[in-house]
């Protein structure tokens, strides 16, 4: 509890030092938003500052969905647009949780990030199962992959702004069999349908909505790993593909990190400038900061150093966006620790997001608020 204290009394000095009243008020922010929310700070410099929302919150929970309307210019459903989710059965389609999503952002004067057409994860039985018993051959898997991006983004044609059209189909360091150009051969895609299909799934989400910007999204791509491998691999793979003239419109760095990994500021930086330089937007699209906490139901960090390393690293996370022309939005990967993926998957951590576990905002929260509030009036590139 000492340590909660301490940190309250953090965020309370933060908000004192707060600059953002004074610098931004007179300007105005967003129609209807208060000046010093992220959304209308992020809009001071056209950079649109996101969440991933869970549909089980949405709506029902009003402290929740304020927190969303309020604070977040751009959203991505965290499961809902999955294919599981959208197609549980073969053939019968249930839109309804999407649909609440893109409504809302609509409502709310929001874009929305499309999460995620092709990914070895999450995928519905029906198709896993057909493929693992030889019912679903290659050339019936092409078509399916096919008819599901195509039927998924023609849905929603004009309502996304960004689609992560592939996503992690990369290997990492860990991972036992990297194809020369660094792609995971044990992914469920590259395996079956071989590495071609990274270019068709971009052609097929193009003609199914050319307006909407196109990703490729995946972690630990920007200097994470340690080595950077994984960086050039994305960088080199992508460069041929647009050389090439596939409709590739960006590269998402999911921004997952550790405080007990430390967190590499300037590699970060200079790799989403070179995504850039090949004439791709950018775009920080799951960004969260765990660390080692008492329990999942608190979350209080049991180390004074990372309970101020988390706000540190989400800071130069953004801070590197912010400096990347290219980069023109940053999400964090979920609203609040109470509903975040983290402890159920990294035992014993938490505390990565923005909120607490009782949504109150954390010295995270206020590390961005401040970082945007010193950049607002910056106008960075014409938000297209
Ligand atoms: O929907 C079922 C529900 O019917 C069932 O009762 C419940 C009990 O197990 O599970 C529910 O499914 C869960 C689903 O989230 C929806 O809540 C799955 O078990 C759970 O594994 C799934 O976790 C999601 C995870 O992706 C799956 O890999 C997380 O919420 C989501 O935050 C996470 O997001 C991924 C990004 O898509 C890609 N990048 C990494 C990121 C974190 O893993």
């Amino acid at each position: 509890m000492k340590l909660r204290r301490q940190l309250a009394a953090a965020a309370a000095t933060a908000a004192v030092l707060m600059l953002v009243p004074s610098a931004v008020a007179a300007a105005g922010g967003e129609k209807g938003r208060a000046d010093d929310s992220l959304r209308a700070l992020g809009a001071r410099q056209d950079l649109r500052i996101g969440t991933a929302v869970d549909d089980a919150h949405l709506g029902s929970d009003a402290a929740y969905t304020k927190i969303v309307a309020d604070q977040f210019s751009v959203v991505t459903a965290e499961n809902a647009m999955k294919w599981e989710s959208v197609e549980p059965a073969r053939g019968t389609y249930d839109w309804a949780a999407a649909d609440r999503l893109v409504r809302f952002a609509q409502q709310n004067d929001q874009s929305v990030r499309g999460h995620t057409l092709l990914w070895h994860n999450q995928l519905p039985s029906w198709l896993t199962t057909g493929v693992a018993d030889g019912t679903i051959g290659t050339a019936e898997l092409r078509d399916i992959l096919r008819k599901h991006v195509t039927d998924e983004v023609t849905r929603y044609r004009g309502k996304i702004w960004q689609w992560d059209v592939a996503n992690e189909v990369f290997a990492n360091s860990w991972d036992p069999n990297p194809l020369p150009n660094g792609l995971n051969g044990d992914d469920f895609w590259i395996k079956n349908l071989g590495e071609g299909v990274i270019a068709d799934v971009f052609r097929w989400a193009h003609q199914a909505d050319p307006k909407a910007l196109l990703f490729y999204n995946d972690y630990n791509i920007a200097g994470q790993d340690g080595t950077n491998a994984k960086f050039q691999a994305v960088h080199d793979f992508f460069a041929k593909l647009v050389a090439q003239g596939v409709p590739v419109n960006g590269i998402g760095e999911q921004g997952h990190l550790d405080t007990q990994y430390g967190f590499d500021a300037q590699r970060f930086q200079a790799d989403l400038q070179s995504y850039g330089d090949l004439g791709l937007k950018v775009a920080v699209t799951e960004a969260d900061v765990r660390t080692f906490v008492n329990n999942s139901t608190e979350q209080v960090p049991t180390s004074q150093l990372a309970a101020f390393a988390q706000p540190f690293e989400f800071s130069e996370m953004l801070k590197g966006c912010q400096l990347v022309r290219q980069c023109i939005s940053f999400t964090a990967w979920g609203v609040y620790d109470g509903d975040s993926w983290i402890p159920g998957t990294f035992a014993g951590t938490g505390y990565g997001l923005l909120y607490d576990v009782d949504m109150k905002p954390k010295p995270a929260y206020y590390a961005l608020q401040q970082d945007l509030a010193l950049a607002a009036g910056n106008a960075r590139h014409n938000g297209k």
